[in-house]
């Protein structure tokens, strides 16, 4: 039996910061992950940082790159009814985000541990955990090669996301959740964006967002009824769609060669408690939120900046008392992040048939983008500085 102090189920942000942040303080760990190490770093997905995020990844040493290729943006353009309104973060909330791929993250952290000599097992099959509520849980795969290991650990982190095995050895999991009637088709097109910020478009088809990766490439994405097929959604189609919900007088969508398309379900979910005996839940291991207003990442990484201090007390220091209110100072940012998505979510995207929904969107977008108070509250929940 091989002996770690943390076994990290995951190689997404969640596990790998995880794991940089506790070598930053001293504590080993052992990284275990599903995929390929290509897998994980292609794996297109979010792109939006919260200040707090950035802040995060700067004061780990890992944003030499982020400082350099980051976009920073001082807001976002609601576009309802024909009309393009901009909310500007820096005026209302003294805030701003930032564009940087989830893919670029993954690249850096799993640079940063590789130069540090961390081990991360690529991979892997037939991840299991046991005695979680015991001093000694243990962590069991087959690594590459197809040989059977077992590490035991003085903690185990779940970072194995939505579809990883850790939540499930949690007992008596209340769950709460909310499924949606749509889902998003997300593009990449070898296309400079057209515009400087993001554009979130109400439309009558269904919403839109244009978003950005770099200079000249552009992320966009349409909301598609749930279930659909991406074979039914030609390139030419979905131009045609983003043409349409984006349309403004004087205004111009570019289109560009899509290189990557796929369609993402979206749900709200959130599982209690994010901890068992020696086991802490983190990221979309213990919650899902729909991707308008992009909280997934930020909340991987907000989970990841608790944990991390409390393991590095309660391992090093002794000091259990952290780790012990972590779920409760976890589960605050998540309830926060949950309702924001939701209520941008359906703000935003269309319900055909339902007339009644339409006229109370248009009305929650006009007041938005008319009254500074409901300005300052979307602003400071989409930057990140809202207090949970
Ligand atoms: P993940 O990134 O999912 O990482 C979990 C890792 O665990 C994966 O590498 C997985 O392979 C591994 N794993 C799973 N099971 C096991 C196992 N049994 N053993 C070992 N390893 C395992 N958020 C936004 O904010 N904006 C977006 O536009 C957006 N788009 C998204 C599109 C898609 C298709 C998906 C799935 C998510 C999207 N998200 C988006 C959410 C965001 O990407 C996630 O919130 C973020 O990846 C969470 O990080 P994580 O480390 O918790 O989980
Ligand atoms: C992106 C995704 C989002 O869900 C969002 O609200 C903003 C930006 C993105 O992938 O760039």
């Amino acid at each position: 039996m091989e002996r770690t102090q943390v076994g990290i189920i995951g190689a997404g942000p969640a596990g790998l910061l995880l794991s940089h942040l506790l070598a930053l303080a001293g504590i080993e760990s052992v990284v275990v992950e599903l995929r390929s190490r290509q897998h994980c770093e292609q794996r297109q997905r979010a792109g939006l940082l919260e200040a707090g995020t950035v802040a995060t990844l700067r004061d780990a040493g890992l944003a030499k790159r982020l400082d350099v290729e980051g976009i920073e943006h001082g807001g976002i353009y609601l576009q309802y009814a024909g009309e393009r309104h901009h909310l500007d973060f820096r005026d209302l909330v003294d805030r701003t985000v930032t564009i940087y791929a989830q893919t670029e993250i993954v690249k850096d952290l799993i640079a940063a541990r590789l130069a540090a000599g961390q081990r991360i097992d690529f991979s892997i099959t037939d991840t299991s955990v046991s005695d979680v509520d015991s001093s000694r849980p243990v962590l069991r795969y087959v690594d590459e090669a197809g040989a059977a290991r077992a590490v035991e650990c003085d903690v185990i982190a779940g970072c194995d996301g939505f579809h990883g095995i850790s939540r499930a050895a949690v007992p008596d999991v209340v769950a709460y959740e909310r499924a949606y009637p749509f889902s998003w088709l997300g593009i990449i097109a070898d296309v400079a964006p057209s515009t400087d910020e993001l554009i979130y478009a109400h439309h009558p088809d269904g919403f839109a967002l244009h978003s950005v990766r770099t200079p000249h490439v552009s992320r966009l994405y349409l909301q598609v009824p749930a279930g659909e097929a991406i074979g039914s959604w030609s390139d030419e189609r979905i131009w045609e769609n983003l043409q349409k919900r984006f349309a403004l007088p004087g205004w111009t969508l570019r289109e560009g060669p899509i290189r990557e398309k796929a369609i993402t379900p979206m749900r709200s979910f959130v599982s209690t408690p994010m901890r068992y005996g020696r086991l802490f839940l983190a990221g979309d291991a213990a919650h899902i939120v729909p991707p308008t207003g992009a909280k997934g990442l930020n909340l991987a990484v907000s989970d990841v900046a608790l944990l991390a201090p409390a393991l590095v007390a309660w391992l090093r220091d002794g000091d259990p008392s952290l780790a012990d209110t972590y779920p409760e100072r976890a589960l605050r940012r998540v309830w926060r992040a949950t309702h924001f998505s939701w209520w941008m979510t359906q703000m935003l995207h269309a319900v055909p048939g339902d007339a009644f929904n339409t006229q109370l969107q248009l009305s929650q977008l006009r007041y938005v983008t008319a009254s500074r108070p409901a300005a300052v509250t979307l602003a400071e929940n989409y930057t990140g500085s809202a207090p949970a």
